[in-house]
């Protein structure tokens, strides 16, 4: 741990979910959280326990298709969005998601990477990589923000 990298290890979904919980309560508005990883790597799992943690009850769905689930947990809210399927950033600005980058707003962002250029600055990355049954994960911060928050995790 260098300050702004942390490695664990995820053995299983129980694990993510715990995780994802601790990390929950040291978020704050404002912050853009992307997630790297292939296919089932357990992005959109690790997202759900993060929004479980910030109070979302009810069914959480993955964006895969719709590009975009919208929660609102005491007047803050919450963006899932997963750019797997976009053909360009285009579509991005044509459904408007720009203007949910905003302090007032958590924004999760599945494949971050076919929006570099268009996201603003993220400020934590999370890239879980598969490993046997279970996952690698890599936390690194991206900004002040993120280096704060990843300072208010190892402080749980
Ligand atoms: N830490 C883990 N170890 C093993 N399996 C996991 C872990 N976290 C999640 N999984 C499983 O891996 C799959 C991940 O699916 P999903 O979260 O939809 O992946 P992604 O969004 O990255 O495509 C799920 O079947 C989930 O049960
Ligand atoms: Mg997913």
């Amino acid at each position: 741990m260098d300050g702004s990298t942390l490695r664990t290890k995820l053995p299983d979904q129980g694990a993510t979910e715990t995780w994802g919980g601790e990390l929950a309560a040291v978020l704050n508005p404002g912050l853009v959280i992307g997630l790297k990883g292939p296919l089932g790597a357990g992005k959109t799992t690790l997202v759900r326990a993060l929004l479980r943690g910030l109070g979302v009850t009810g069914h959480i769905k993955s964006p895969t298709y719709a590009l975009l689930e919208i929660y609102e947990v005491s007047r803050l809210y919450l963006y899932h969005f997963d750019f797997y399927r976009i053909n360009g950033v285009y579509e991005l600005d044509d459904a408007g998601f720009g203007e949910y980058f905003n302090a007032h707003s958590l924004c999760f962002v599945e494949w971050p990477e076919r929006a570099l250029g268009w996201l603003p600055p993220v400020d934590l990355w999370l890239e879980l990589e598969p490993v046997g049954g279970g996952r690698h994960l890599t936390v690194s911060a991206g900004t002040v923000e993120g280096v704060a928050c990843l300072e208010r995790l190892q402080k749980v």
